[in-house]
């Protein structure tokens, strides 16, 4: 009797030491594949290599690897070794279990507490395209806000120094954008006041288009400070037409929810299909977003044929612009934390600089790097922007061989006019002194 009652128990926490660890082995590979479906979690795994990380990646397999080595102790004549090891791995599945539920749970619901009201934002929709000012009809002056003429009197007052002659059509933009990146709302370190200051000043020159890219946020999945950002871009640049995209930062935890919330509203379309990366027809010039909020993670076959098939088709009369949240060229340093090369990225530059080349792009602007830095190579050129608040980088102590001219320390936009067969950039400060001048041909 005794014999029957200690081999139903052996065979029953046997049973159950497997199904224990079977189900944490699929709880942690749900968590794990829920975690790497969502926007930038490959990335962070790649350019943030955390034994944390390593441990969630493959804490599922160690419950049932004991329970399995256990199997073959049972024949042995002292049990305790089996028992121990089963003992070993139920407890193991308990924790396993509880540390992917919670995950999840934190991966899911923490992006979706507290409520975010839509912001008043002239949001670009970018199946929509941008209209230069210059080119509305003159209905939209009688509207009274950011009409033609208003418009066009502003660009040649901006445009003409203190006793230059008018402008000429030449000299007259087709488009006027504006671009800066990483403002970083909700991080300690940023330059609250640069910001403001650098809003300031792109609502008082009233482009065409701005465009913010990435890193809106210090810390995607909180909703407070998408909701510090919100309401700043609201109180400062209501009527600028903006394009924000996604940042490494943006993307914290499952913020690709957030961000599409704020900034991707319900009946914007684009012509791939996503929401993080798209074309934009903006008239006299093509504007291509590509997602890469780390590295090419997320740029998978899909992405790479949409836009080898979209640079192809671009026409080839007007300025090619590249948008990135991360960069291709660019100096910077060794982060001293990780090892992370932040400067000519690795993994973007092999992965798709070719295309740009091949295809005949102008510009590249990008930001994560947190400097004001132009480089040119191979015909294309290359702006960084990250300057529009996060904490400056350190000085470089590597210099890009392709770098013409950096900012570090300060922060700034960068203006781009497209005119007839050229494009005019101006780095600004938060203050809008004009830094640094370039001019492309196209
Ligand atoms: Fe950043």
């Amino acid at each position: 009797m005794t014999d029957t009652i200690n081999a139903g128990a052996r065979q029953l926490s046997r049973r159950a030491t497997l199904i224990a660890a079977v189900a944490a082995l699929a709880l942690s590979a749900t968590m794990n594949g829920y975690f790497y479906s969502l926007q930038g979690a490959q990335g962070f795994y790649v350019w943030y290599p955390m034994l944390a990380l390593k441990v969630l990646l493959f804490m599922g397999l160690a419950p049932i690897t004991l329970a399995v080595l256990a199997l073959p102790l049972e024949k042995l004549a002292q049990k305790w070794i089996m028992r121990a090891l089963r003992w070993i791995s139920f407890i193991g599945s308990i924790l396993v279990s509880l540390a992917s539920i919670g995950l999840l749970a934190f991966l899911i619901v923490v992006p979706r507490l507290g409520s975010m009201e839509p912001a008043r934002l002239d949001l670009v929709n970018p199946s929509q395209g941008i209209v230069a000012q210059s080119a509305q009809p003159a209905a939209a002056f009688s509207a009274g806000n950011g009409g033609t003429a208003d418009a066009q009197a502003a660009a040649d007052k901006r445009a003409a120094r203190p006793g230059a002659a008018p402008l000429s059509p030449l000299d007259r933009p087709l488009l006027r954008l504006a671009f800066s990146s990483d403002p970083h709302w909700g991080a300690d370190t940023a330059n609250v006041g640069a910001r403001t200051d650098i809003l300031k000043g792109i609502a008082a020159e009233r482009p065409d288009a701005f465009f913010m890219l990435g890193d809106t946020v210090e810390t995607g999945n909180s909703v407070t400070q998408w909701n510090f950002a919100l309401s700043d871009l609201e109180a400062l640049i209501p009527s600028v037409p903006l394009r924000p995209i996604l940042g490494n930062h943006d993307a914290l935890f499952g913020g690709q929810y957030l961000y599409r919330k704020a900034f991707w509203p319900k009946g914007f379309t684009s012509d791939s299909g996503s929401p993080y990366y798209w074309s934009i027809k903006a008239g006299s010039a093509t504007i291509v977003a590509i997602d890469l909020p780390w590295g090419t993670e997320n740029f998978g076959p899909r992405q790479r044929s949409w836009l080898e098939k979209t640079l192809a088709a671009a026409d080839p009369r007007k300025p090619l612009i590249v948008i990135s949240h991360s960069y291709f060229y660019a100096s910077g340093y060794k982060d001293p934390k990780t090892g992370a090369p932040w400067y000519d990225h690795y993994q973007n530059i092999p992965a798709i600089v070719p295309l740009f080349e091949k295809y005949g792009v102008d510009l590249v602007i990008s930001g994560h790097n947190h400097y004001q830095e132009l480089l040119s190579h191979n015909g294309v050129n290359y702006a960084i922007v990250g300057s529009m608040g996060g904490l400056p980088d350190p000085e470089p102590t590597y210099r890009s061989p392709w770098s013409q001219w950096i900012n570090v320390g300060g922060y700034g936009w960068l203006d781009v006019n497209v005119l007839p067969g050229r494009l005019a950039l101006t780095f600004r400060s938060e203050t809008g002194e004009a830094r640094q001048s370039a001019t492309i041909s196209y």
